[in-house]
């Protein structure tokens, strides 16, 4: 039942001026549609069809859509799917990011705009679960996700491989030319061998299974192989509760609050997970009137141990962690870390799902909380006078010996900069440098695109460096490794102290002391920032393109829209 008391076909009529005849009007073209009155009489469930040509990502979705309406068939509802806003990371320009609010705002308003008494949200690839989940928590209509699942790994030479550790770690071994032209193409064809998600510990695979710790989805969701028959029996069981959840509401914001979000901070450190997440959870926190806690965040990570052995830290993949009993078996690991009086989607606690889950057994995927494989948390939160407005390293990625360390910035002041003479042999640059990558943020590149993974130079690659200390206002892929500083903000194209960095400054990083910093003196920074102008086209007149540039937050509030948020914050001032 809808807030005005209408459900099913009737509610929320499209407007002409006479109720009667919008209604008349409404069932006269669904009747179109072949269903009969009987099934117009039942509840309705809406299912976000994320399907494109584009998305292989999403390859499954057509059977996820036909097992979740058999479900609501089976519960009896009335099932309807409609067309949502599909991307895939590597089919976005300029990036996805750029898109994740447009997706947003498409799955919202589309909610809201048609009859239905629950939802299935269906996600999947990196930006469509925080879409869908900023989605459906903005309406606040009752909601439920699920996801396409990962895929299951290929195989080169005997050695397994995933996307996309294995697709950056190969690229990588071609640029110091260690793997051939032909080998590196025999390689794609192998990296992404079936339909479904990045199968590491990705921002694909930690949205899902954040979402499944927060409550959003049915136990078990997060981890099982697109491939795998438990995959559409969990789609059918979504589809079942779907229908429940129509007749007894419960709503994201019964969900989603700031101690589901506590959870979501647990498992994200406890899975060695992407930085991403952060961004998507802070823009979450936004749509559902909090702010992301950063402090709470930098301090769980300290106590919680990452506990699953999955790339890029580890070496499994998501096949594996569903074999060893997926998410279940991390919450039992963590016990007491997690707050179990958290209502989920199935009407029961979070504690009450821990409890009926499966029992641990033996395996090496969920190491024991006595025996993690790293004990300091997956991610830490930066200060220091460069990142006022915060950053982040997942240093569990990252190398323990370069976590202190001071070096001479070499600057790269854009994106095509940085393309233009990273790989030059006269590029003037040793390992101990810090590589410094300017205007990659949300308004800077546009979209805060995952080039914060700065490749090590070409000349310096080919001597054997492996890791160098790289800081920018960029994200990451969560399948990408390395000691990289991430998520400065404010960025630089606002004006953050990053884009008074120059090519000579010393730069300082302090993980253990949270800090990155520019040992400049204030003076000579004041009268860099008195030159500094944003860059042109951040100035976009028309189109979405305008709509982002003037509405788009900075990294500590998840990059959404400011008048999408439930407060809207207005636009910061910056204290530079
Ligand atoms: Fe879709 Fe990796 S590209 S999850």
């Amino acid at each position: 039942m809808t807030e005005s008391g209408k459900s099913g076909i009737s509610q929320g009529l499209a407007n002409y001026g006479d109720a009667g005849f919008s209604r008349f009007l409404r069932k006269a073209f669904i009747k179109a549609m072949g269903y009969s009155d009987d099934a117009l009489d039942r509840p309705i469930v809406g299912i976000t069809n994320t399907y494109s040509g584009y998305n292989a990502c999403h390859r499954g979705v057509p059977e996820l859509i036909d097992a979740i309406k058999r479900g609501v068939m089976l519960a009896g509802g009335l099932p309807i799917d409609f067309p949502v806003i599909s991307m895939h990371e590597a089919f976005s320009n300029p990036t996805s990011m750029f898109l994740r609010n447009l997706m947003a705002m498409d799955a919202e308003e589309m909610i809201r705009a048609q009859p239905m008494d629950s939802v299935v949200l269906i996600g999947g690839c990196d930006k469509t679960v925080p879409a869908l989940l900023m989605a459906a928590s903005s309406v606040n209509k009752p909601a439920i996700m699920t996801v396409t699942g990962p895929m299951i790994t290929g195989s080169h030479k005997g050695e397994r491989l995933g996307a996309c550790t294995d697709c950056r770690r190969f690229w990588a071994m071609h640029r110091a030319g260690e793997v051939d032209e032909t080998e590196i193409g025999e390689i794609g064809d192998k990296l992404a061998p079936s339909a479904g998600t990045c199968m590491v510990m990705g921002t694909a695979s930690t949205m899902a299974l954040v979402s499944e710790a927060m409550g959003m989805m049915l136990p078990g969701g997060g981890a099982i192989p697109a491939v795998h028959s438990d995959r559409l029996r969990h789609a059918e069981a979504t589809g079942r509760r779907a229908v429940e959840l129509a007749r007894n509401p419960i709503r994201p914001r019964d969900i989603l609050n700031e101690r589901s979000m506590a959870n979501a901070f647990r498992v994200l450190q406890a899975i060695g997970g992407s930085t991403n997440a952060v961004v998507h959870l802070a823009a979450l926190a936004g749509r559902l009137g909090f702010d992301f806690d950063y402090d709470l965040f930098d301090r769980m990570g300290q106590e919680t141990p990452v506990l699953v052995d999955l790339k890029p830290s580890g070496q499994h993949y998501m096949e594996d962690l569903f074999k060893a009993g997926g998410l279940a078996a991390i919450l039992r690991e963590l016990g007491d870390l997690v707050d179990r009086d958290c209502t989920t989607i199935t009407g029961q606690t979070l504690g009450e799902i821990i409890d009926s889950g499966p029992e641990l057994f033996p395996q090496d995927v969920v190491r024991p909380i006595s025996d993690p494989i790293y004990t300091g948390g997956g991610i830490r939160v930066l200060g220091g006078n460069l990142a006022p407005g915060g950053a982040l390293i997942k240093q569990a990625a990252a190398s323990l010996e370069l976590m202190t360390h001071t070096g001479r910035a070499v600057v790269f002041t854009s994106l095509a900069d940085m393309a233009a003479r990273l790989d030059d042999p006269d590029l003037d640059v040793v390992a101990d440098d810090v590589l410094v990558l300017q205007n990659a943020g949300p308004k800077g590149a546009p979209g805060m695109p995952e080039a914060g993974y700065i490749p090590i130079p070409k000349k310096l690659a080919a001597q054997g460096v492996k890791d160098m200390v790289r800081i920018s206002d960029a994200r990451m892929s969560g399948t990408a490794f390395g000691s990289i500083v991430l998520h400065i903000s404010p960025e630089a194209a606002v004006g953050g102290p990053l884009a008074l960095v120059r090519n000579g400054d010393t730069i300082r990083l302090d993980v253990p002391s949270q800090t990155i910093e520019i040992l400049v003196d204030e003076e000579e920074l004041a009268r860099r920032r008195a030159q500094w102008a944003p860059p042109a086209h951040t100035e976009e007149r028309r189109g979405y393109a305008k709509l982002y540039f003037e509405e788009v937050n900075q990294a500590e509030d998840g990059c959404d829209f400011d008048f999408l948020r439930m407060v809207p914050k207005g636009t910061p001032a910056l204290d530079v």
